[in-house]
């Protein structure tokens, strides 16, 4: 057998501790699979966790990770602490700058320095792999790089953050509110103490700006990313889509459009039969649609000690193996700009919640607003009759433009029969 992969982990927490357990149980397993073992040369962490103190008995331990990612005897460093800078992008730095490899399954670090990151490895030799940053333990950056690598591929979209599925998941199937089935996902660990970048789509964002540019070869852009969460998402519409023949979910969608590139964050309404409405809970999928293969669908556990260090302990095994592919499909330097379609260029229909006066007149005006703009009805709902008090008014559009709706809205805000903020949400033809 040739020399062992020699691995140093910074970070030992959720994600840390999996990785540890993986490299103890699959040692043999690992090291038949490889050609060489796989050997922990180093730890740091702010503390030694009481759970892992027997196992890493004897593993060099560093009290300063940037010592650790400097060191002789470590071949790869896998930054397991988290954060778009500081400590994490800085251990980083310094690991890919003394010529090691790195994984991480920090999305955050990659969504805004990826291409940097990449470029420094690339110019040192070493290797720059982040299969746990989008997805968990879907190997879905390892099928879009190597097995969909045939294929221009034009469509990709997914539930990338399983915070916002299983509260999505709750409220249909309890009735229950937002704020209810978020408090409920705080105290069973499904969701942090601070849950804004889940549920604001931020988290989602992070890993569909990856996605992007492994997909389409284009330069990351995060910023081009529009975002919109879930917290204005309440159960009366999740009943009215339910009505409707739709399920609501989080998606992330990232599209190839007129010579451009449009990504979007934010709740869709789906076809109860489209690939993806039936993955429920905490659970992730993806759908990437190529010129050859046409669409293929992958679903799993999206984060979690195991399932997310079994997608750090894969790249580890390339890494170990030889496999190495460029970690954006293509060198840095072949990335090719794409223009960012704006978000008002999107076209599709919409469903649109009205909490109006219940009064004669209202619905014709509504109505009037609408053709106006050129949007025309599919659907009208109410539900209810309950004279001068306020009751739900649903309406589907057929497809209109983003920036037409944009201008209903803000015409409907000002109306005095309108008593809430519109209610708006995109149904997308999955
Ligand atoms: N958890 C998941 O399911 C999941 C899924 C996908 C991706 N990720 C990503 O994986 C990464 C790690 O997540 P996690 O959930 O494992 O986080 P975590 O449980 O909070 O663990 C972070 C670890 O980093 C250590 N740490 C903090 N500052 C440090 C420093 N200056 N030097 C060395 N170690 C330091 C912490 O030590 P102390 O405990 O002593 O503070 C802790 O061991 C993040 O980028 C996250 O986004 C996580």
């Amino acid at each position: 057998m040739s020399e062992p992969l020699k691995v140093g982990i910074a970070g030992l927490g959720t994600v840390g501790g999996g990785v540890v357990k993986i490299l103890q149980e699959h040692r043999d397993l690992l090291a038949k699979r490889c050609g060489r073992a796989i050997e922990l040369a180093g730890v740091s962490a702010l503390e030694m966790p009481d759970a892992l103190k027997d196992t890493l008995a004897g593993v060099p331990w560093f009290d300063n990770a940037l010592d650790m990612a400097k060191a002789d005897g470590i071949d790869v460093v896998v930054e397991l602490i988290g954060g778009s800078d500081g400590i994490a992008k800085t251990v980083v730095e310094t690991a890919l700058g003394a010529g090691k490899s790195v994984t991480t399954a920090n999305k955050a670090l990659i969504a805004h320095h990826g291409l940097a990151l990449a470029k420094a490895a690339e110019a040192n030799g070493g290797v720059l792999a982040f299969e746990a940053a989008v997805a968990g333990g879907i190997p879905i950056l390892k099928a879009i790089r190597e097995s969909l690598a045939a294929n221009q591929l034009h469509t990709v979209y997914g539930i990338l953050n399983g915070t916002c599925n299983y509260i999505l998941t709750e409220m249909e199937q309890t009735g229950r509110d937002f704020a209810d089935v978020l408090a409920e996902a705080q105290s069973l660990g499904y969701a942090e103490a601070d849950p804004s970048f889940d549920v604001d789509g931020i988290d989602s964002a992070h890993k569909l700006a990856i996605l992007t540019s492994l997909s389409f070869g284009c330069p990351m852009d995060f910023d081009g990313v529009y975002v919109e969460g879930i917290r204005n998402v309440t159960a009366q519409d999740i009943a009215f889509a339910a009505e409707l023949g739709y399920r609501i979910k989080l998606l992330a969608i990232t599209k190839r459009a007129n010579g451009g590139v449009l990504q979007r964050v934010h709740p869709c309404m789906i076809k109860l039969d489209s690939p993806i409405a039936s993955v429920h809970g905490v659970i992730n999928a993806v759908v990437a649609e190529g010129d050859f293969v046409g669409r293929t669908v992958y679903e799993g556990a999206g984060a979690g000690e195991r399932p997310t260090a079994s997608a750090v302990v894969a790249d580890l095994v390339d890494i170990a193996r030889g496999i190495s592919a460029p970690a954006f499909s293509v060198p840095v330097a072949e990335l090719t700009d794409l223009p960012v379609q704006a978000m008002a260029s999107h076209k599709g229909a919409f469903y649109l919640r009205l909490m109006v006066v219940d009064e004669s007149g209202v619905l014709a005006k509504v109505s009037e607003m609408l053709r106006d703009e050129d949007v025309s009805i599919e659907t009208v709902l109410q539900r209810g009759r309950a004279p001068g008090e306020t009751v739900p008014l649903i309406l589907v559009t057929h497809e209109a433009e983003e920036a037409a709706m944009a201008r209903v809205l803000e015409k409907l805000t000002s109306m005095a029969e309108v008593v809430e903020d519109p209610a708006l949400i995109r149904i997308e033809p999955l």
